[in-house]
């Protein structure tokens, strides 16, 4: 095995911490939160007029999910209608940027791995 200095192991600590930073780090706008993809501005002028750029950034869905809740808003929040390009925009990006998030609880433990019950009938 190849011995390294205590030095040169920090450096190398040190630049895998930072590499993989480098790696995962999506640019946001820092004054929105919006993530910096195709169609950012567009949204950020549109869409954040009435509310924070939170309220998006914190949500999640397909494209219908998306556009469900651009016509809620057109139909109940005073949201303006949209040019059908414009749309398309916003719905790409969102679609893109914030899609529809895997279930974030984890799997149900098979039967196998649970610990045994202790109030089960013994017969
Ligand atoms: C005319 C004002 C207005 C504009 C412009 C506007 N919204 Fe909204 N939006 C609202 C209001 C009002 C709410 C409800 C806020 C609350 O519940 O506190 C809302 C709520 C939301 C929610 C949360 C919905 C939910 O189910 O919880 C999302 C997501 C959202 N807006 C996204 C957008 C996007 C994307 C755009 C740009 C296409 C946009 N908004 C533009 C008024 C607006």
């Amino acid at each position: 095995m190849i011995r390294l200095h205590p030095i040169a192991q920090g450096f190398l600590l040190l630049g895998t911490i930072i590499w993989s930073t480098v790696l995962s780090a999506q640019e946001t706008d820092s004054a929105s939160g919006l993530i910096k993809a195709e169609g950012w501005q567009v949204v950020q002028s549109t869409c954040t007029e009435c509310h924070a750029a939170l309220l998006i950034t914190q949500n999640a869905g397909n494209r219908a999910v998306w556009e469900s809740r651009i016509r809620w808003m057109q139909e109940t929040q005073g949201l303006r209608l949209l040019a059908v390009e414009e749309e398309q925009t916003i719905l790409d990006y969102l679609e893109s940027n914030y899609p529809q998030k895997a279930a974030s609880r984890r799997a149900v433990l098979p039967a196998q791995l649970m610990p045994s019950n202790p109030y089960e009938a013994e017969d």
